[in-house]
């Protein structure tokens, strides 16, 4: 299982450039990134890398995930689709910061073609500094894969 300063990364075409400026500023903030591609601008299909990515989390190698594509919609219909991910599409604070405290959202998504860059950063910065709250959450949550 990956630390809690390892995270998996994964994006189509339409959010790459996003996907490598999130890169940038979590490596900067001492966080160790496992990129799942996509590595350019080229056309591919959203649903290969959201497997990589979902995969990875499902399976307890990575315990936190960040997905893009243009909207975010494709990415989460695919993550979510993997039992124990709890994927949460965000573009705005208060959404990252609950997904994690009541959701215990283990992948974040973004829509590259909805966010720019210095909000990306703060949705990222948010969710991963937001601990869950657990309590009545925790059994809330179990019930999603049971
Ligand atoms: C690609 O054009 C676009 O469909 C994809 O990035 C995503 O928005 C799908 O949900």
């Amino acid at each position: 299982m990956g630390t809690e300063k390892s995270i998996i990364m994964g994006s189509d075409h339409a959010a790459f450039e996003l996907k490598e400026k999130i890169k940038g500023y979590l490596t900067d903030k001492g966080y160790s990134i496992e990129d799942a591609g996509t590595q350019s601008a080229a056309s591919v299909n959203y649903v290969d890398y959201g497997k990589k990515v979902a995969g990875a989390v499902s399976n307890g190698q990575f315990s936190k995930g960040i997905l893009l594509c243009g909207t975010g919609l494709g990415m989460s219909m695919v993550a979510n689709r993997f039992s124990k991910v709890r994927a949460a599409l965000c573009s705005d604070i208060f959404s990252a910061k609950m997904s994690r405290v009541h959701n215990d959202s283990n992948i974040l998504v973004l829509g590259g073609r909805l966010v720019g860059d210095v909000l990306a950063f703060e949705l990222v910065q948010t969710w991963l500094d937001t601990p869950f709250e657990g309590g009545r959450h925790l059994e809330r949550i179990q019930a999603i894969d049971h």
